[in-house]
């Protein structure tokens, strides 16, 4: 593996240092109810953990399996729903949910799990990873600001995604590969933030091209519209 030393280090500071949020395992069992992690991971698509957690904690007292969700009415669930935005995310999730009750079960294989309706390459890589423990990629915009500060990746976006993928693939360890996703984002997400990176408390520093070369800030350069 390219580095070793990027998830070690990262694994170390998220074994201190995660957020505790209501969709991770509790601390000591061994990986979170993947109804939760996948319901988390489409309603965090476009919207931020502040926002989402109280949504969540009704979905998940409402309806408590996938099974409980496929059996609910269309329009209870979209009426949960409201305040959320991007409606079609909730009419994707019913029709998710009475296809993996119907399928016995979430598949737990990321190719499988992509091909249901709602979940894009990245929900089926953070479900794979986090519920699974499948050593997926898993890329979202706090990734993609991560990796391009610590290669200090300066091709601008778009075109940057697929080296920034390929840099996020080398770090990515065999086992852990969901602590990891996670970790990486809550290091985007409370750290290596877009317009404020904390160097001095990030456990990477000392392997940030991004800071050694004195303009983490600066990535991922945006091509201009
Ligand atoms: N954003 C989207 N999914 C997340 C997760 N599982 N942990 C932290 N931030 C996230």
């Amino acid at each position: 593996r390219v580095s070793a030393t990027v998830s070690a280090l990262l694994l170390d500071w998220y074994d201190r240092s995660a957020r505790d949020l209501q969709w991770r395992a509790r601390p000591g069992a061994p990986r979170p109810d993947p109804y939760r992690v996948w319901l988390s991971e489409v309603m965090l698509q476009q919207t931020t953990v502040a926002a989402v957690a109280p949504y969540f904690a009704g979905f998940v007292e409402t309806w408590p399996t996938v099974e409980a969700l496929a059996a609910a009415p269309e329009e209870e669930v979209m009426a949960a729903w409201a305040g959320l935005g991007y409606y079609s995310r909730a009419r994707n999730l019913v029709k998710c949910a009475r296809q993996v009750a119907e399928m016995g079960g979430f598949p737990r294989t990321e190719a499988e799990l992509r091909k249901l309706p709602g979940l894009g390459d990245y929900t089926a890589a953070a479900v794979a990873a986090i519920a699974f423990g499948e050593r997926a990629v898993v890329v979202d915009a706090n990734v993609e600001r991560v990796v391009a500060r610590l290669f200090a990746i300066r091709d601008p976006l778009p075109a940057a995604r697929k080296e920034i993928r390929a840099a996020a693939d080398a770090i990515t360890p065999d086992e852990r590969a969901g602590d990891f996703a996670q970790a990486m984002m809550d290091l985007g997400a409370t750290i290596c933030s877009a317009r404020d990176a904390k160097c001095l408390l990030c456990p990477l520093s000392g392997e940030c091209r991004g800071r050694a070369e004195g303009d983490p800030l600066t990535l991922p350069v945006k091509a201009p519209k």
